[in-house]
């Protein structure tokens, strides 16, 4: 992931000023049309940071901080998905497309000298979410060639490239993201070369200092230098939320494991009990860098990216739909009411506060987004989960995409047609799947 870069904090003057005669967004947690307009309202205000579609730019480009792109995409691919809202599809299909670079595998040649495993793997996530919620493209591999044996008996290292500081690390987002992306695409194919790497990755997790699974406490990262023995136990609710993804993922692949709702259930409930305090009335906290008010960009998303995360944990885990739901609807409601700044809605990062803190930018808008599109759930049912390659996923998986990175091999694009809710007109979806199958799994330290 991309260093943290500064951000503009408004103090407790602006805060004076606006926060008493602001807009609001009047959330009636239980009407769906209520919750349509508030995700509206905060998608427009984030698509504001977007201008990849203007004469002259590039699509999908975040030049300091190209991760966050994955970030804006996913927030638009639930969106489109869960409300219905085509507006910004043009802009989701383009950027996707774009961005995914020369070889489908989202290691744009721009970018690709200073990119993080985390970082291609969240772009990996918005393909994956993509072929799942039926728009199109998709993404894999090249990251199981990284799976690093020097030390630590595997793991992914937090970097790519020797040069880069996080080299020497292994971290639970890029683990924990590859583990999701696996399981994700185990399900999706039903080929079980991906569930062997989940597996794999999961396994590797247990027996590392990352994932303890009888405390359930996910650490951020742990060092090569002493071969993984000591942890860095910073605490982020991402960490938490990708490896409970892609636990109910394995869930739903294995058709309802004993092993893997266990895991889901113990990962859940530490992430509600660290991350949704009851001293703060329940709601959602970043509890790191939110009292502090220390929350570089990347940190403002991850309540996003975990609110999404647990919605699709409801659906693809029956039994935790009604632990899951009241979570979501407290910090929505919460957090609409954080949505009051400079008179436009602008949203705040500390939901808990139930006012504007005087926070802004394209970070608050996406985690606001995502909580409030998590929230549809309710009412568009549970028919609305990911869909598997066999349920009504119209993909094809393209077994070399991403196997050569300095080729200059063009990729089938896919035809996504606006207004494309049902699935019809979608036409290839890329996975940089079948790597295994080609190059044999040995190769791999399998
Ligand atoms: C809301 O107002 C702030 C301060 O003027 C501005 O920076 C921001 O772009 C505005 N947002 C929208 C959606 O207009
Ligand atoms: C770019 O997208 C925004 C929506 O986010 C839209 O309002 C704007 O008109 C688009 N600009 C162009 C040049 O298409
Ligand atoms: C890379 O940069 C070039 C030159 O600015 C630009 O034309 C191209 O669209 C960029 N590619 C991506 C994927 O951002
Ligand atoms: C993971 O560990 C379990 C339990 O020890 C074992 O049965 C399984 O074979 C391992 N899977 C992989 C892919 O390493
Ligand atoms: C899990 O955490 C507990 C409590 O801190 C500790 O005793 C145990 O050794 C840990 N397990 C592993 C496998 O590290
Ligand atoms: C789950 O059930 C489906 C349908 O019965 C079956 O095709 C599939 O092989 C099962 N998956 C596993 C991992 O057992
Ligand atoms: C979805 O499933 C959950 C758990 O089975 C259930 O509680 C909920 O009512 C369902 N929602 C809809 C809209 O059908
Ligand atoms: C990758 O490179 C190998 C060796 O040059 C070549 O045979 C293969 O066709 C390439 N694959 C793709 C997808 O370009
Ligand atoms: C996708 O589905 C549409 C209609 O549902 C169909 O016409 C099309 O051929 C399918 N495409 C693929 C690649 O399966």
């Amino acid at each position: 992931m991309y260093l943290p870069v500064g951000r503009i904090v408004a103090g407790g003057l602006i805060f004076l000023l606006f926060a008493s005669r602001a807009a609001a967004i009047d959330l009636i947690i239980d009407d769906e049309q209520s919750l349509r307009d508030a995700a509206s309202t905060t998608t427009f205000a984030m698509m504001t940071y977007y201008h990849g579609n203007e004469t002259g730019q590039i699509p999908g480009a975040f030049p300091s901080k190209w991760w966050e792109g994955s970030a804006l995409f996913l927030a638009l691919l639930h969106y489109w998905h869960f409300t219905g809202d085509t507006t910004y599809n043009n802009e989701l299909r383009v950027g996707l497309e774009w961005q995914s670079g020369k070889n489908g595998d989202y290691m744009p040649s721009n970018y690709s000298s200073y990119l993080g495993n985390d970082d291609q793997m969240f772009w990996g996530l918005a393909a994956m979410t993509a072929a799942e919620l039926k728009f199109g493209d998709g993404v894999f591999n090249t990251q199981i060639k990284r799976w690093d044996t020097t030390a630590c008996n595997g793991g992914m290292r937090w970097q790519i490239w020797p040069y880069q500081s996080g080299y020497t690390l292994k971290n639970s987002i890029s683990n924990g993201g590859l583990f999701q992306l696996a399981a994700r695409l185990a399900r999706y194919t039903n080929e079980p070369i991906y569930a062997t790497w989940a597996n794999k990755i999961w396994n590797w997790s247990l027996s590392s200092p990352l994932l303890n699974s009888s405390t359930w406490n996910v650490a951020d990262s742990t060092n090569m230098g002493d071969n993984c023995a000591t942890q860095g136990n910073t605490q982020w609710s991402y960490n938490y939320g990708t490896y409970m993804m892609g636990a109910a993922y394995m869930y739903s692949y294995t058709n309802g494991s004993a092993q893997w709702l266990t895991a889901v259930d113990g990962l859940m409930n530490k992430l509600f009990e660290e991350f949704f305090p009851s001293s703060n009335g329940g709601i959602f906290e970043e509890v790191t860098c939110e009292p502090s008010e220390q929350c570089n960009n990347n940190e403002v998303l991850f309540k996003g990216l975990v609110s999404t995360w647990l919605s699709f944990t409801a659906l693809l885990v029956p039994s935790t739909y009604d632990k899951i739901l009241p979570k979501l609807q407290t910090s929505a409601v919460a957090a609409a009411k954080s949505c009051t700044g400079h008179n436009n809605n602008t949203c705040g990062v500390r939901w808990y506060q139930s006012q504007y803190d005087g926070w802004i930018g394209m970070e608050e808008q996406i985690s606001a987004t995502d909580l409030f599109v998590a929230n549809m759930i309710r009412f568009t049912g549970n028919s609305t989960g990911p869909v598997t390659a066999t349920t009504g996923g119209n993909s094809t998986s393209n077994p070399t995409a991403g196997e050569n990175d300095t080729s200059t091999a063009s990729i089938p694009v896919s035809a996504i047609t606006t207004g494309d809710r049902a699935g019809a007109g979608i036409l290839t979806v890329l996975f940089t799947a079948g790597w295994f199958g080609l190059m044999g799994f040995t190769v791999l330290g399998g």
